[in-house]
């Protein structure tokens, strides 16, 4: 092969490479618009949801029940929470049980917390339905449970908390 030959190889190459990360940049322009903004917790909670339903039987649309669904609403309704629930990560038993990660777990489920009968005698998981029909109401939901709220009227504000507890209190991701 003469030097002139491997030039063209070279200069063949080069091209390829600056071709294909011009497209690259290119679609990148076309198609920057519509980042998901919480992708990374709805990805998160498909498991728990498919768990759910067939754990649960389920009669709750979990798609439509989500819709109008965010993180960022549930950090917002969670300040009600608060006063009795912590939800990071090593978060101490307050008046409630600590939350952290208890989407999916046991009722009842924090050793060295000291529920009521009726939540010990309950049994079952925390599931997305379960929560939602404990968290609109919780005295009729768990008869003789111990939680002094009264429940969150909006599907919306049920929903968007789920998610927030799902996500174990992290902020939502902003994309740049
Ligand atoms: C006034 C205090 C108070 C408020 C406000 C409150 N909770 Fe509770 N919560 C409790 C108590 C007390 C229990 C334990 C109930 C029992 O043992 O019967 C509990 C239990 C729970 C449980 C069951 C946990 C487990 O380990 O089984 C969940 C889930 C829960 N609360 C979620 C919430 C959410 C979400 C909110 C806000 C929308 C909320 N709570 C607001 C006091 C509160």
């Amino acid at each position: 092969m003469d030097s002139f030959e491997f030039n063209k190889i070279v200069a063949a190459i080069i091209l390829t490479v600056v071709v294909v990360l011009g497209l690259d940049r290119i679609s990148d322009l076309l198609f920057k618009v519509d980042q998901p903004t919480v992708s990374g917790y709805k990805v998160d909670l498909d498991t728990t949801m498919t768990a759910s339903v067939t754990d649960g039987g389920s009669q709750l649309d979990l798609q439509a029940f989500f819709a109008s669904a965010s993180v960022e609403q549930g950090k917002s309704v969670f300040k009600k929470c608060a006063a009795c629930h912590s939800i990071k990560k090593g978060g101490k038993n307050n008046i409630g049980p600590a939350l952290y990660s208890v989407v999916g777990r046991d009722v009842a489920g924090v050793t060295g917390y000291k529920y009521s009968k009726s939540l010990v005698a309950y049994g079952k998981q925390w599931s997305v339905e379960e929560l939602n029909g404990f968290l609109l109401k919780p005295a009729k939901w768990i008869k003789g449970n111990k939680m002094g709220f009264a429940g969150l009227k909006k599907e919306e504000d049920r929903a968007s908390v789920i998610l927030y507890l799902n996500a174990n209190g992290d902020e939502p991701i902003t994309l740049p």
